[in-house]
């Protein structure tokens, strides 16, 4: 086998660093990235989090059988689907070479290796390595660093629990070790990666440890500014809050799923919080963080959901006026609670629900931009917009999307204070008041 890799991937942010360690891996080993068509091995890193998801990856695998035969491409299935479905992946599509689990990535190089002696499918779920993996970057500005992995939560819809195991966290100091790796080589932006961050080192050390994290790495590296996700709403509570309002470098950012509004719904989901606790943490947290954006995730449709439950949703969304949502169509996950629930709710009846939820929450995220026009916002700049190649893209220390014209200056990776002149319904435009660093 050549030495060439290509890694295409489906998922969260979670699978998108994991593959950032896959290539830190690779290129640690002698291997060089380059695109599909040339690649000796090709990597996909795989999401199962809904069906949708699971059908864009079989597409895009049925895409490079023609590589294998032509070529003799490597191809391996790594991430979520890939530990879900293990052998029966490697049954499903002879031409997959090696099916590797979510704590598997590590070993990549070796697995490539192993296929010169035939296919093989490692998906062993007993212990993750989180310490000493090197890791090639996506960005030259931005980092994802993993401060927990896995998850105990067990929400009764979700599938996240079975495919990457239990939570673990990463000791404070090889996090703030790592952080200051990225520091020296340049990165403004830090985020802290969790499936439920706000535990992060519960497990470990009888308390959460989140509040000081943050604390700690704000103090020691004030000049980044510095993201996490995700916020469980059950663990998220005032000292953290504490701690995003004292810490200048940490963005006025927080995405908290809520999930459904009734306390029915959040019973049976298995969520850990009421209705009234999440709006008090809200309305807590917007008194706290003045100008916090808080944006959520809402599940419509979960078994058993009448008019009643989606109604309190609706008016627990139009309560704590989210600056955006993110919102899905329940769909039944092999293996998890929920999947065996009676009262599956009609296909048509889900849809038009969430047709109604996303009318309203589309109507509060155009009304939060609004909500800056004439303002001067600090952002940081993440490149030249895709869809016009003249103006800059960037996002604001709330996480909003804004565009302003370019000029000469190479701007990508710096921050910037530019002032809002037009607000639409996902994004900001303004003009550039003063390059900042
Ligand atoms: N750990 C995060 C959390 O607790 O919110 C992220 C979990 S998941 C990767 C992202 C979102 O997908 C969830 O917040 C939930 O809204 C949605 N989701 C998870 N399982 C789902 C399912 N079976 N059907 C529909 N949406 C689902
Ligand atoms: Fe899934 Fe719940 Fe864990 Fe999030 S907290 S990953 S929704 S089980
Ligand atoms: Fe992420 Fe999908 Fe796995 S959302 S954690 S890649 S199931």
């Amino acid at each position: 086998m050549g030495n060439k890799y290509a890694v295409v991937t489906f998922g969260c942010q979670m699978n998108i660093h994991d593959a950032e360690r896959i290539r830190g891996a690779l290129d640690a080993g002698g291997w060089s990235e380059c695109g599909t068509e040339e690649a000796d091995a090709i990597i996909f890193m795989t999401c199962c989090v809904r069906e949708s998801a699971e059908q864009r990856f079989y597409g895009r695998l049925s895409s490079v059988k023609p590589l294998k035969e032509k070529r003799g491409t490597v191809i391996a299935v790594g991430g979520c689907l890939a530990q879900k479905e293990g052998l029966r992946l490697m049954e499903q599509a002879p031409y997959v070479d090696v099916v590797f689990g979510t704590h598997q990535y590590p070993h990549i190089a070796d697995l490539l290796a192993q296929t010169a002696r035939g296919r093989l499918c490692s998906t062993d779920l007993s212990g993750v390595c989180l310490s000493g993996v090197p890791c090639s970057r996506f960005d030259d500005f931005r980092a994802w660093i993993t401060i927990t992995h896995g998850c105990d939560n067990f929400c009764s819809y979700c599938i996240v629990p079975y495919v990457r195991g239990g939570e673990v966290s990463r000791p404070m100091q090889e996090v703030a070790e790592e952080v200051g790796a990225h520091v020296t080589a340049g990165v403004r932006e830090i985020n802290l990666l969790g499936q439920n961050v706000n535990s992060y080192r519960r497990k470990e050390e009888g308390r959460s440890r989140f509040a000081d994290l943050l604390r700690v790495l704000g103090n020691r590296y004030p000049d980044p500014w510095i993201r996490f996700t995700t916020s469980h709403p059950r663990d998220f509570d005032s000292e953290i809050m504490r701690a995003i309002a004292e810490t200048g470098n940490v963005c006025e950012y927080v995405h908290l799923p809520l999930q459904a509004g009734s306390d029915h719904m959040l019973a049976v989901m298995n969520r850990g919080y009421s209705r009234d606790e999440y709006m008090h943490k809200v309305a807590e947290l917007r008194a706290s963080v003045p100008g916090v954006s808080v944006t959520t995730d809402l599940i419509v449709g979960f078994p058993g959901e009448t008019e009643e439950d989606f109604a309190a949703t609706m008016e627990v969304v139009e309560r704590c006026r989210f600056d955006a949502a993110f919102t899905f169509l329940y769909n039944a996950r092999e293996r998890t609670a929920a999947a065996g629930l009676p009262g599956e709710i009609p296909v048509k009846v889900k849809q038009a629900r969430l047709q109604k939820l996303m009318e309203v929450t589309r109507k509060m995220t155009s009304e939060s931009m609004r909500s800056e026009l004439g303002t001067d916002q600090t952002v940081l700049v993440h490149g030249p917009s895709r869809k016009n190649p003249r103006r800059w893209s960037a996002r604001s220390r709330t996480n909003k999307l804004v565009h302003f014209e370019r000029g000469d200056d190479d701007l990508k990776g710096a921050f910037a204070r530019v002032h809002i002149t037009a607000a639409g319904n996902w994004s900001l435009q303004g003009t550039l008041r003063e390059i900042l660093s």
